[in-house]
């Protein structure tokens, strides 16, 4: 057994990328490793935690002590997500969710012709935004963000329209850091304001970040 100032907490972590099925060989997808998300899960697990990790289709291996779910779509990680948020108090999404998926994916393969072809894409569920409104609301429900420019703006709008406890913002434009990169920097956006963490390992990362998870509302307002 671990000791550690996670012991006796249930953390449910998202990571990876969704995979949005176009035809039986195509799809729509992102750069997302999941190695962020890993060592949100690695790190939770040293620290005592009870760990449930929803993974996108990722090449890692499991962090030792963690219980992990294989998902491919957005709608089968918000399946996933949904069906393990019984007791967990602390949430933290680190997916790279696909925000549209085709409307149909075609049964068989599409075949090209001259013109151009277009495909018609339709929302997914914020599976975020969900488990924030979800009448069994974790105690603490933290997102990540990836933005390409105006990171405070952007991350502490999602800080308040989903009702978040924190919101950890990447800036994904930064070279080596962010996607697929072993590095990574964060903005931690809480209702009290910005801190920052790294630039470091996503190892080192992961483990500030809980830090500060494990300290908010703690500290007097
Ligand atoms: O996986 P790596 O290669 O290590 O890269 C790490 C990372 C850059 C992917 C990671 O640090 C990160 O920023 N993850 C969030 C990426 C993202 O999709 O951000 P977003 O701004 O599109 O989404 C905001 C938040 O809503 C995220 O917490 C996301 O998990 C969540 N979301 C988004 C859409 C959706 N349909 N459901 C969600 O839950």
């Amino acid at each position: 057994p671990h000791a550690g100032a996670w012991q006796g907490r249930r953390v449910l972590v998202t990571a990876g990328p969704t995979f949005e099925d176009v035809d039986p060989v195509r799809f729509i997808g992102n750069r997302s490793s999941g190695k962020m998300g890993f060592a949100v899960a690695q790190a939770a697990a040293e620290q005592g935690a009870e760990v449930v990790l929803v993974a996108g289709p990722v090449v890692l291996a499991t962090p030792p002590g963690v219980r992990r779910v294989d998902v491919r779509s957005a709608a089968q990680m918000r399946e996933a997500v949904m069906a393990n948020l019984d007791g967990v108090d602390t949430f933290i999404a680190a997916a790279a969710v696909a925000d549209y998926r085709p409307m149909q994916a075609s049964a068989q393969k599409i075949k090209k012709g001259e013109g151009p072809l277009q495909l018609a894409l339709e929302r997914t569920d914020d599976i975020l935004a969900q488990v924030a409104a979800h009448p069994r609301r974790p105690a603490r429900v933290i997102g990540f963000a990836a933005e390409t420019e105006r990171l405070d703006e952007y991350a502490t709008r999602k800080l308040r329209d989903k009702n978040l406890d924190a919101v950890a913002a990447n800036d994904v434009s930064a070279a080596g850091l962010g996607f697929e990169s072993e590095d990574n920097a964060l903005a931690l956006f809480t209702p009290d304001g910005r801190s920052d963490i790294g630039p470091a390992s996503k190892a080192e990362v992961a483990r500030i970040l809980l830090q500060r998870i494990h300290a908010l509302g703690t500290t007097a307002a």
